[in-house]
């Protein structure tokens, strides 16, 4: 399991998080739900190691990764998609692809690589492409691809479909149902909270650094306040 537990952070001399506690199991996609502002991305980058904590633990598989750096993390298991994709635009697919495998041996690289390719064929054509030529939804896909080049056994994603096509929505949540198949934990970060939601095993709603509901994703999206606030009042 990735524990995040009483998580207290903020930025200079504003507190964001107030004693937040989530919990992703292996196997699960939990959607992490909230208005712009809430604190959603600061609860990823708390847990990835991104940001320092002022109280709280976390762990990752009964490991206190609390005073662990974000690569120390990558090697215990735990990967972040941040929302702004970091990807070296002028590299090729193929190298920003093979960036994640930087801690591995070249034989351990090589076969992640493969496997990573295996997961998204469709950048099997892209690979020699610079990564700012392509588009948007593409370059989710590489971002995505180079995280899971550590063969993480939780994975966060922070608004992986912000600005995509609809195809691309799809795709993208569509590789976070199956990745939690393979037995990954997927938190997922989503503004488009009804697909979210028919993905999703269990959910949590964030409000101005607090989570004020939780429950199975089912549960969520019958939640009069959560169809109020999220889903345009309509089930
Ligand atoms: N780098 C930063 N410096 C200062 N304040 C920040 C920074 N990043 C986020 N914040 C503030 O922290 C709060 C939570 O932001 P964030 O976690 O990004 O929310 P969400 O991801 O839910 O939209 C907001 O009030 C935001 O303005
Ligand atoms: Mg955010």
């Amino acid at each position: 399991m990735l524990r995040g537990e009483g998580l207290v952070a903020g930025y200079l001399g504003a507190p964001v998080l107030l004693k937040v506690s989530i919990e992703v199991e292996r196997g699960e996609v939990f959607c992490l739900l909230g208005a712009n502002g809430a604190g959603k991305s600061t609860i990823a980058k708390c847990l990835a190691g991104a940001l320092g904590l002022r109280g709280g633990q976390v762990i990752i598989d009964d490991v206190d990764v609390t005073e662990a750096g974000p690569d120390e993390r990558v090697g215990r298991g735990l990967s972040l998609v941040p929302e702004a994709r970091h990807l070296f635009g002028r590299s090729s697919v193929r190298d920003n692809i093979i960036l994640g495998g930087w801690t591995k041996s070249r034989s351990a690289r090589s076969a992640s690589f493969e496997r990573v390719m295996d997961t998204f064929p469709h950048l099997g054509r892209l690979l020699k492409k610079r990564a700012r030529d392509l588009s948007g939804g593409e370059q989710q896909m590489v971002a995505i691809a180079r995280a899971l080049m550590a063969e993480p056994r939780y994975l966060i994603l922070d608004e992986p479909t912000l600005g995509l096509a609809p195809i691309y929505v799809d795709a993208i949540l569509g590789q976070a149902a199956e990745l939690a198949r393979q037995g990954v934990g997927v938190l997922l970060i989503e503004q488009n909270v009804r697909k979210s939601l028919s993905i999703g095993h269990r959910a949590a709603v964030v409000e101005t650094g607090r989570i004020v509901l939780t429950g199975t994703a089912r549960e969520l999206a019958s939640n009069p306040s959560v169809v109020d606030s999220y889903l345009g009042g309509v089930v």
